[in-house]
């Protein structure tokens, strides 16, 4: 008997246990209607983000997704990065940055949904976009297109990582956090290139991914003929206008850009937050349901993963996470207040489609009713240069131009697109500045190694034209070396030769040019045309002299229609005498050399630290081409990130003990017209809209992950291509943030307007700090209660004052978040029937 029971209750114990794991006790059913994508049978506003995985380090993850959620998403993005995750074919890498089943069950943790673009194409500003360049060398594949081979090759990995994602249980049917994947990527933009054969590709695609069974709906973004049951969903600064391809599909938006990604030699962009909210808030207002932020972090191009030509290392896209994985005030703040008042609104909008009333030239309102007098409404002001006031439900409401309002209960305005930061009314009314802490390598003994001009090695090899870089160095490294002997007939010599030109055309990206191993030239392109021809006046000595081309490669193309055959390199080479004969050296005989010498021996390697390949002396050589520098450095104290700043440098590559911490390339300065000192967010963005850093380096900062660094001694390794000083590179940490708050008594209207569901506005009017995860306060710089004045960094005591230093301190020294409640009873009051505000500036420590 005794027995038998033990028996049962093992049986039942193994029953329970495998009953939960059949049934998928937190099983989700996930599916779409015309209005919504519908998750346990109810429909869904969403917000999400795009965050990708490998641009960041593995113990950021959780921060990244925590403060994602406090800025009210709901949903994470990423692409799934094919050729780091084979980059031998057969050959599976899922490990570290690259770890997507621990990505995916991090959103899990913080019970967060995730959207899958698995692609495999991701564009993404990431090299040859995601596609493994093995794939290119598959005879007769035809990229995108119905070629058999390459239809074959993506949907292997298509299933490999819907199989993998299943076998961990991660679709939401397995009670996993994935509610929607992505098959291709804007191939739309690209289709007609294609011709018949697109159109018979996205057949195949989208049927591929419905056979694979996600039990969860697939999309196809910027996708007009996306086959049923694909959601074709909108990719662009604005997608109010936007309507699916059948009214049974919801109204969904992939990629909204916070900003714009950043290249070599341009102008750094930015897109104002006013406008971003306002695009935000007129898809909702116009019926959309789901949106996304491309990107909410962006994060860093690491090793050679940015994508090409000359996309830059930093991918920090002006997210409101910025690169660092700090939160950008305001645009992260003024997004969460409205994702809380599009919250607000989530029964009515997900309820009806709304009803479009004209108010007038650019004016607009579009109601949401549940009942006949049950309504939640949102205001436009889509004009650019006239503020408005409408009459609305009997009420008067100001709209600033290119603003919404909105309206929970059709009656009160609880946000406005256009009011930023100080008439916030409740909440962590933070911006933050960043003060970093400087600490020199200079007084480092910094090592060198100079790089061989010309070919190095025994495996170069010979042909009797120019060749094409991509196909010949199958994307191993960023070099290539072209070498040839010229020889000059001592005849000739006297006569004419004294000066020559020298005329180098390439497909790009970049190549130095050496005569008789003297650097003579240096040619790069561009981010849109990364060709180039080199003309250089060159003198020759009579009997044999050598010419070494190197090209560089600085990323692979990522987008365009047939961009996977791109080519790069060097096309032709002539010799133009002054006397106009000309030479063609383009079918002379060539040696190549793939790959540098230093890459050859692994400069970059920790094991070389202490080798005598290194030199060391007073003799260190400045400003020359190709040479590698060595130096070792003390971690910067604390827990805050750490940047290099390389503007004393021209154009290479940089390791921290042994990791590739991304391309730099200072010198290449942006053209110096096009930029604003404040943009007007009034009227329609586009990606050259808002533009800083006109005529200056693009990017001089490069982050180093504290993942990567040792609290003692760490190797920091350069490849410098074109000529620096690296007695001037600096290290720079995050040791401190200034955070401050301004909210004025008005901010609080009297309690008994608001409906009480709405519970947004915070009652006790109060101003409150948060200082990042694991900082604390630890100064308070100013607080003023009166009517001060400034900005943050800059407040200034207005005509009625009180210096509320010693209550503010009280309140929050030491602490990570702290309240201030703003009160005259707290307070103190300055100025009798004054109305009066509260400035605080403060500083967190790490
Ligand atoms: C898809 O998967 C679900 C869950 O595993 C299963 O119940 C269903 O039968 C599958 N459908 C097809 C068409 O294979
Ligand atoms: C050249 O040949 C030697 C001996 O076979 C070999 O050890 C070395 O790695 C080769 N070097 C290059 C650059 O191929
Ligand atoms: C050198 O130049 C002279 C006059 O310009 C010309 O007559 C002669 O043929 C040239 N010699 C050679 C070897 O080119
Ligand atoms: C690369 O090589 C392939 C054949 O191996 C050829 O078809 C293609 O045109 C080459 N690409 C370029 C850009 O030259
Ligand atoms: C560095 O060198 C060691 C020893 O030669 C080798 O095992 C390791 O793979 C190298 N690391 C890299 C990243 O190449
Ligand atoms: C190089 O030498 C230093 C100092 O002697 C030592 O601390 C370090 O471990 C050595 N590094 C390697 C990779 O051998
Ligand atoms: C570096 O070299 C270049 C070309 O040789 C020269 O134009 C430049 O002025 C030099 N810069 C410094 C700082 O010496
Ligand atoms: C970077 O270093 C240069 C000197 O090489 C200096 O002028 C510049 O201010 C530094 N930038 C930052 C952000 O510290
Ligand atoms: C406020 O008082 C503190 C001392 O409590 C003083 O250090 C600070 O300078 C005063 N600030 C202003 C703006 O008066």
């Amino acid at each position: 008997m005794e027995r038998m029971n033990a028996m049962m209750i093992i049986l039942l114990v193994i029953l329970v246990f495998e009953g939960n794991y059949c049934e998928r006790a937190f099983s989700t059913t996930v599916t779409y209607d015309s209005k919504a994508l519908v998750i346990d049978g109810t429909r869904r506003i969403l917000q999400s983000g795009s965050v990708h995985y490998p641009r960041t380090t593995p113990d950021v993850w959780p921060e990244i997704i925590r403060k994602a959620k406090e800025g009210g998403l709901d949903v994470i993005e990423t692409y799934v990065f094919w050729n780091y995750h084979e980059p031998v074919r057969g050959e599976y890498y899922f490990e570290g940055r690259f770890d997507l089943v621990r990505f995916v069950k991090t959103v899990q943790d913080a019970d967060l949904f995730v959207h899958l673009r698995i692609g495999p194409y991701a564009c993404a500003e990431w090299n040859y976009g995601g596609f493994p360049v093995w794939l290119h060398f598959i005879p007769g594949i035809q990229f995108r297109t119905t070629n058999d081979l390459f239809k074959n090759e993506m949907k292997r990995f298509l299933a490999k990582i819907v199989n993998l994602m299943k076998d961990e249980n991660l679709f939401a049917s397995q009670g996993g956090p994935i509610i929607l994947s992505q098959v291709e990527n804007e191939y739309g933009n690209v289709e007609p290139a294609y011709g018949v054969g697109g159109v018979l590709y996205v057949k195949w695609a989208a049927e591929t991914a419905v056979q694979l069974n996600t039990t969860v709906p697939w999309v196809m973004c910027a996708q007009g003929d996306a086959p049923d049951p694909i959601i074709n969903t909108c990719n662009g600064f604005y997608c109010d206008r936007f309507s699916p391809n059948s009214p049974s599909k919801p109204k969904m938006w992939t990629e909204n850009y916070c900003g714009w990604f950043l290249a070599f030699g341009n102008a750094v962009p930015y897109r104002p937050v006013e406008d971003l909210a306002f695009a935000v808030a007129r898809f909702f207002e116009t019926g959309g349901t789901f949106q996304n932020y491309y990107m909410y972090f962006g994060g860093t191009n690491f090793g050679r993963t940015a994508g090409g030509p000359l996309v830059a290392t930093s991918y920090d896209y002006d997210a409101p996470i910025d690169e660092y994985g700090f939160i950008r005030q305001l645009k992260w703040g003024h997004l969460r207040d409205l994702h809380l008042a599009i919250k607000q609104c989530e029964e009515y909008l997900v309820h009806s489609n709304p009803i479009q009333i004209s108010l007038g030239v650019n004016l607009e309102a579009h109601v949401y009713y549940r009942s006949s007098n049950d309504c939640a409404a949102f205001l436009a002001n889509y004009g650019s240069t006239s503020d408005g006031t409408v009459k609305f439900n009997g009420n008067s409401y100001f709209l600033p131009a290119w603003s919404v309002s909105i309206l929970p209960d059709c009656k009160n305005v609880i946000f406005n697109t256009a009011k930023v930061a100080s008439q916030k009314t409740s909440g962590d009314d933070v911006f933050t500045h960043i003060t970093m802490l400087e600490s020199s390598l200079a007084s480092s003994a910094w090592s060198w190694h100079k790089e061989k001009v010309g070919i190095w090695g025994n495996n170069s090899f010979e042909a009797s034209r120019l060749l094409e870089q991509i196909n010949t160095t199958k994307d191993t490294t960023d070099f290539l070396w072209y070498s040839t002997s010229i020889n000059v007939d001592e005849k000739i010599k006297q006569n004419q030769t004294k000066e020559l030109g020298l005329l180098i055309g390439s497909l790009g990206h970049a190549a130095l040019v050496f005569v008789n191993k003297k650097l003579v030239g240096f040619g790069y392109g561009n981010h849109d045309d990364a060709s180039f021809v080199l003309a250089e006046k060159i003198s020759l000595q009579s009997g044999s002299n050598t010419l070494d081309v190197l090209s560089m490669m600085i990323g692979l193309q990522n987008y365009g229609p047939w961009f996977d055959i791109q080519g790069a390199g060097i096309y032709s080479v002539i010799l133009t005498h002054l006397k106009n004969s000309k030479e063609d050296l383009s079918s002379a005989q060539w040696t190549y050399q793939v790959g540098l010498e230093g890459e050859f021996i692994g400069l970059d390697n920790i094991s070389l630290a202490n080798s005598s390949v290194w030199t060391q002396g007073s003799d260190m050589p400045i400003n020359q081409s190709l040479i590698w520098y060595k130096a070792i450095f003390l971690a910067p104290e604390g827990k805050g990130p750490v940047s290099l700043n390389l503007s004393s440098m021209g154009k290479g590559q940089v390791w921290v003990n042994g990791q590739s911490i991304g391309r730099y390339w200072s010198t290449y300065l942006s053209p110096s017209t096009g930029c604003s000192e404040s943009c007007d967010y009034r009227g329609t963005y586009d990606a050259s809209k808002c533009l800083k850093k006109c005529g200056q380096s693009a990017q001089t900062l490069y982050h180093i992950p504290r993942f990567w660094l040792y609290s003692g001694e760490n190797l920091l390794v350069i490849l410098e291509e074109l000529g620096g000083d690296p007695s001037k590179i600096s290290l720079l940490t995050r040791n401190a943030q200034v955070i401050c708050g301004h909210v004025s008594e008005a901010d609080f209207p009297p309690v008994d307007t608001w409906k009480p569901q709405l519970g947004f506005i915070s009652q006790t009017p109060e101003l409150r700090l948060a200082c990042e995860e694991g900082w604390k306060i630890a100064a308070i710089r100013f607080a003023s209660f009166g009517t001060p004045g400034g900005y943050c960094g800059a407040f200034s005591q207005g005509g009625c004052h009180a210096n509320v230093s010693s209550i503010v301190q009280q309140a929050c020294i030491g602490k990570q978040r702290c309240s201030v409640p703003i009160s005259t009873t707290k307070l103190g009051d300055p100025c009798l029937n004054v109305p009066k505000s509260l400035a605080i500036e403060a500083l967190c420590s790490g």
